[in-house]
């Protein structure tokens, strides 16, 4: 097949990840007999810099023509002044917004070589494989938001729209329909009326369409707490924006480091966005040490869910798998061991391949 990527590098380790994914998928289409086009574009504050804008037109317009999107970072301390115009920060979200991605995935799985490389007691995360969906497009992400003329009073206000709510309880729901068959909903109800909304409407999705979903409500503050005390337990966990974004960086901790995680973020019918769910990490840029497993597995679910080409992204997470079968590790994930660079970790998963 022909298929057109858009690349997104960005900033600090942004490229080297990046162009590590797309060698990457430069070899699968060569195996498999496929076109790859990529075509790479600026986001965030290399954007900023280069045209006072963190998501150009010219990306807009790119990205929308795309089959995929593949991002690497944005980001990072030199556009970080509170007082800025803009950030690299809003560029990714007005481009998630423009796209209507409103479906982040979000896998949480350990990997078995790399099960002591985790913060936590390997007895406790052995196993761990959860499914975040996180909604992406709308609450206090992109609720009213303002500043008062004094400066002393601030506000932004979480949202929700049924809609908004039963799209991503149903894309949930019918993932996990085709796991362990549960899904888990996350919200605030004890306290916010948005929440309450939420509640009562996955309730009712789940109910009409979904009645053999083992399904299950959890407040935020006591699932902060299970994530960690009984990761296992969970199979697809379906929350809102905010909360969303809180409880996968906490459960990127489970596997070891936030460098093995991928991330897709879909919408109704748009090319999907995919990328790593860690950040640009600009101390460590430009210096080769970057694992870019994340971004690189990141393709693999552009491969599956934007192209169909699930033989192909299979054979680049077992590429993945090999690689670390071998014991080759980049600093992150290595404890006290050897490690190899971004580059070199590229070479042995497109060997692999
Ligand atoms: C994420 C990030 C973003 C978010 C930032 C960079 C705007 O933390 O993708 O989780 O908050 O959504
Ligand atoms: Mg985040």
């Amino acid at each position: 097949m022909e298929a057109r990527f858009v690349l997104l590098p960005g900033d600090g380790i942004g490229p080297e990840i990046t162009a590590a994914a797309r060698r990457v998928l430069q070899r699968v289409a060569t195996r498999h007999g496929h076109t790859f086009e990529f075509d790479e574009k600026l986001l965030g504050g290399c954007a900023i810099d280069e045209f006072g804008d963190p998501l150009p037109q010219s990306t807009l317009a790119a990205c929308r023509t795309a089959d995929a999107i593949l991002l690497g970072a944005v980001g990072g301390p030199k556009w970080d002044d509170p007082n800025a115009k803009t950030r690299p920060e809003a560029g990714l979200l007005a481009l998630r917004k423009e796209l209507g991605l409103f479906a982040n995935l979000r896998p949480i799985k350990a990997h078995r070589q790399l099960l002591d490389a985790s913060p936590l007691r390997r007895d406790l995360i052995e196993g761990v494989d959860i499914l975040f969906f996180r909604e992406l497009t709308g609450g206090i992400y992109f609720g009213e938001s303002r500043l008062s003329e004094d400066g002393r009073r601030a506000e932004s206000v979480m949202e929700y729209t049924t809609h908004e709510i039963e799209r991503i309880v149903r894309l949930a729901a019918s993932a996990a329909r085709e796991r362990r068959n549960k899904l888990t909903s996350v919200d605030k109800a004890n306290v916010l009326e948005v929440s309450r909304l939420w509640r009562r409407t996955a309730a009712r999705v789940m109910e009409d369409e979904y009645p053999e979903v083992d399904y299950e409500v959890v407040l935020v503050d006591a699932m902060a707490m299970h994530l960690i005390s009984r990761p296992r337990d969970f199979d697809v966990v379906v929350t809102g924006n905010l909360f969303g974004d809180i409880l996968t960086d906490e459960g990127s901790m489970l596997p070891g480091s936030l460098g093995m995680l991928p991330s897709a973020s879909l919408g109704e019918s748009q090319p999907g966005l995919y990328e790593p769910i860690h950040g640009s990490a600009p101390d460590i840029a430009g210096e080769d040490v970057a694992n870019p497993l994340a971004t690189i597995m990141a393709a693999a679910m552009a491969l599956r869910h934007s192209l169909g080409l699930e033989a192909e992204a299979q054979s680049v997470e077992r590429a993945v798998e090999v690689a670390l079968n071998a014991g080759l590790r980049t600093r992150d994930i290595a404890g006290s061991g050897p490690s190899i660079g971004t580059t070199e970790m590229a070479d042995a998963v497109v060997a692999a391949v």
